[in-house]
């Protein structure tokens, strides 16, 4: 039987009268209580904590035990908690094999989306989604070795294992130099991993969300959600951050480098957010570590022209850094390659994305948008 509407020539669908949301700007697709964004304070809160508080205050370990359960560990849970994360940092001969196997031409996130890929293929539970929690546990403490084997096969090196002595930031730098930095180097990069692990609807939590209300698996997201960070327009920035500054070289040509480039309409990297106007709530935070690196490293260089780029930017356009404007340049002065710089933004964020992936999953409902169709009016053959 035809159903009524179907006859009706005038009948347009309710959704298709609205306006075209081009970036899905300003739409709320859902709720979360994983995170907040409140731009009109410069505002990010995890679980109803304000994210600079806890990177100053809490590990990376128990950030990600919040972002799951919603409420920070007692000792007791934190013990427990990293005790469970280091016995799952060792990765099947067959993920490390196939990591080695990868061209070195292969960006590092490729390689790393292949990494997750495997681990899923190897997950006899991957339907599992009871075992979600685990899974997003497992997760997090394999990214992390499998992109310190990366990091030191691109070198000729053999790769290190994972100890079980050691926190999560400790243990990468260990995994990627056999050494470990002072601690307070540590520290700066413990809470970068705070400060990247979460942040709301974001295109990779986005991308991560979408596929998990398909009923697919949380690696197929995670994987989702790598492909999206790795664009220079998400994740994907605090690399290009650090090719401009290299490109620019000297901070004294910093203010008519970024004018030329205004001047030529061109996008600079690190700088603008589609949430954030008045600035990023995680910079201050961040920045305050590269200034810690910096002088840690005796080298203030990246600082300085942080400062003159951030000047004319901010003058010209009323347009203020985001989190990858600091972070570039804190990763470089810890010794990390470039190309690594968002692989690592993956060992954090994979928090983040692993809480929407099982909040989705507990009220789920398939996402499926609509389009404004501007194509060629129907035809006959
Ligand atoms: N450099 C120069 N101009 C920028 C800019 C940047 N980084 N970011 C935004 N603008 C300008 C746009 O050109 C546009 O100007 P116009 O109105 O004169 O055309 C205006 O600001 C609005 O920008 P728009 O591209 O519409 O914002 P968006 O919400 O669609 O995109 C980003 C947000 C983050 C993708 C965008 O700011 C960007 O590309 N930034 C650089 C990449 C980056 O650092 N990404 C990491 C994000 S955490």
């Amino acid at each position: 039987m035809t159903h009524p509407k179907m006859i009706n020539p005038d009948y347009v669908p309710e959704p298709e009268k609205m306006n075209v949301k081009k970036g899905l700007e300003g739409a709320v697709i859902d709720q979360t209580s994983v995170s907040k964004v409140t731009p009109e304070t410069n505002s990010l809160i995890y679980r109803g904590y304000p994210v600079d508080q806890l990177a100053q205050k809490c590990s990376f370990e128990q950030v990600a035990y919040l972002l799951w359960n919603n409420e920070l560990p007692t000792q007791e849970e934190l013990k427990q908690f990293e005790n469970k994360e280091r016995g799952y940092r060792t990765v099947s001969s067959e993920v490390a094999e196939l990591i080695r196997l990868m061209p070195k031409t292969a960006h590092p996130m490729d390689v790393i989306r292949t990494a997750v890929s495997a681990l899923g293929c190897q997950d006899p539970r991957i339907w599992d989604k009871n075992s979600n929690p685990d899974k997003a546990l497992q997760l997090l403490a394999k990214i992390p070795t499998c992109v310190a084997i990366d990091i030191r096969r691109r070198k000729g090196q053999a790769p290190i294992s994972p100890r079980t002595d050691l926190s999560i930031a400790e243990n990468f730098f260990w995994m990627c130099f056999e050494a470990l930095p002072q601690p307070e180097i540590v520290k700066a990069f413990d809470a970068s991993l705070t400060l990247y692990a979460e942040h709301s609807f974001n295109a990779s939590t986005f991308a991560a969300r979408v596929i998990t209300s398909t009923e697919s698996d949380i690696y197929s997201a995670t994987v989702g959600g790598i492909g999206a960070l790795k664009g220079p327009l998400h994740g994907g920035a605090n690399e290009a951050v650090m090719h401009m500054m290299l490109e620019i070289s000297d901070p004294a040509q910093a203010e008519a480098w970024m004018k030329n480039a205004l001047a030529q309409k061109k996008k600079v990297m690190g700088f603008g957010h589609r949430v954030y106007k008045y600035g990023d709530s995680r910079v201050p935070t961040m920045k305050k570590y590269l200034q810690i690196m910096s002088q840690i490293k005796n080298e203030t260089r990246w600082i300085t022209m942080y400062e003159a780029l951030e000047t004319v930017m901010v003058e010209t356009k009323g347009i203020y850094p985001n989190l990858d404007f600091p972070a570039g340049p804190a990763y470089y002065l810890m010794g990390f390659e470039i190309e690594f710089f968002t692989p690592i933004f993956v060992m954090a964020r994979t928090t983040g994305w692993s809480a929407h992936i099982i909040e989705q999953t507990s009220n789920n409902r398939i996402i499926r948008p609509l389009s404004e169709y501007t194509g060629t009016a129907e035809r006959s053959l």
